[in-house]
């Protein structure tokens, strides 16, 4: 992109902002400024003001999920016809770990946070062990898809090649960098992040699947005949990947996804809410719970109990026809880095918007969704915080009652 055309394209847009210091860059820094331009999706700027995922909601009942006691009646079944599909090739996993460890004050990708104790056990180590439980029983590695961004892929990729691949195929594992957009302050001018540098932001968790098309990889699932993909994110310690008994569930009751949930520990528990939205299996994020269905409990349980613990599993041919369409963006207040008056500035208050697609959206818009309860104590121990509720102590905690050794 030239100059004139970055003009041009900024006057149709009102951002001429983004070259107020054009000139007084190096001629190195002019290319990279032009290049972040060429790549805003300007689009995104319309959900500002009453974004399309803030609307309101229709009406919402509980959804049935199959509890533990179903799952572990039927297991051998289930575990079976799992065990079918990952050995005809027909699943594949994606691992989410475009954001970074800044929650537990790690500057680096989340999945390298050691959560070792007495030895070094990275969070990607302990996530691939869990991976080999499932192809020891299966006989057969399955395609794993990293999702990386902008900021961490270099780092994280080295990583893996450090661990050699923590004794996975490294044929088998396909990483990709997700796609950005710009952040902008309150009035919709999109900031800079340096004099040289667009302000462009990973897009949230829900750009996975549009990201790893954009990188080339529908190719490799075409190629390889992958019908089903597992998507899950890094934060979670106990997350099981390619669970066949999971897999096999949601294709012998025949719902067209699968989703993950536990029961809360409480209604103000931080996880997203497995219901119904006029009829049809939606996931409320904790953020946007209305208070009164968030509270609502009969007999002293809560009526709204299932929350997603970020693993899922969606067919390709639901997903490939998602894509067609946009989903949602969701606006984020955020205190954003940015340069004002020539100088970088790192406010303490939220100063801006960032625009963010979530993985929870899509499973509107499949035709069901099965909601598969598992254990929270063998399945979930969130790495959020670095201290408290959710956080490296706790999931600690998790591991050890696991047999993890720490
Ligand atoms: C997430 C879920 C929530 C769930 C909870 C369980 C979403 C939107 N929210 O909440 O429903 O109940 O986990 O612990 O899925 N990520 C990227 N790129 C991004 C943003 C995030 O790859 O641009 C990845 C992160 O690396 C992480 C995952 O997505 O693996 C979750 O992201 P985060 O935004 O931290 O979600 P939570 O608020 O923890």
């Amino acid at each position: 992109m030239t100059y004139t055309q970055a003009l041009s394209l900024l006057t149709q847009h009102g951002q001429t902002q983004l070259l107020s210091y054009y000139h007084q860059l190096s001629p190195a820094q002019q290319t990279q400024l032009l290049q972040d331009i060429s790549r805003i999706d300007f689009s995104v700027l319309s959900n500002l003001g009453a974004s399309s995922a803030q609307k309101e909601l229709g009406t919402i009942t509980p959804i049935q999920a199959v509890g533990l006691e179903e799952i572990s009646r039927r297991r051998s079944e289930f575990e079976e016809a799992g065990l079918n599909l990952l050995r005809q090739n027909k699943v594949g996993a994606v691992l989410l770990a475009g954001g970074q460890g800044s929650r537990l004050g790690f500057d680096k990708p989340k999945g390298m946070f050691n959560i070792g104790v007495t030895r070094t056990l990275s969070i990607f180590q302990q996530q691939m062990h869990n991976a080999f439980n499932v192809t020891n029983k299966s006989g057969c590695f399955f395609h794993l898809f990293v999702m990386t961004s902008l900021t961490n892929n270099s780092e994280t990729q080295e990583f893996f090649k450090q661990n050699d691949y923590f004794g996975y195929p490294p044929e088998k594992i396909h990483f990709f960098v997700q796609d950005v957009a710009p952040a902008c302050g309150f009035d919709g001018s999109i900031f800079l992040d340096q004099t040289y540098r667009v302000a462009l932001t990973p897009n949230g968790n829900g750009g996975w699947y549009s990201s790893m098309q954009n990188c080339g990889l529908g190719q490799v699932i075409k190629d390889e005949g992958i019908e089903w993909l597992n998507v899950y994110g890094v934060d979670n310690v106990l997350q099981r990947m390619c669970d066949p008994v999971f897999i096999g569930a949601t294709v012998k009751l025949g719902c067209a996804c699968g989703a993950k949930v536990v029961r809360k520990v409480s209604a103000e528990e931080r996880v997203g809410v497995l219901c119904n939205e006029n009829g049809k299996p939606t996931v409320i994020e904790y953020y946007e719970m209305p208070e009164h269905l968030k509270n609502l409990t009969q007999n002293g349980r809560l009526v709204y109990p299932y929350g997603v613990i970020l693993n899922y599993l969606f067919r390709v041919e639901d997903l490939n026809r998602i894509i067609k369409g946009k989903l949602p963006y969701h606006l984020a207040k955020k205190a954003i880095a940015h340069v004002e008056d020539g100088r970088r500035v790192t406010p303490a208050q939220p100063c801006g918007y960032k625009f963010e697609t979530l993985v929870v959206d899509m499973v509107r818009l499949v035709d069901s969704c099965l909601a598969f309860e598992v254990d929270r104590e063998s399945e979930f121990a969130p790495v959020k915080n670095a201290t408290g509720v959710d956080s490296v102590q706790t999931a600690r905690e998790l591991l050890i009652k696991n047999g993890v050794s720490l």
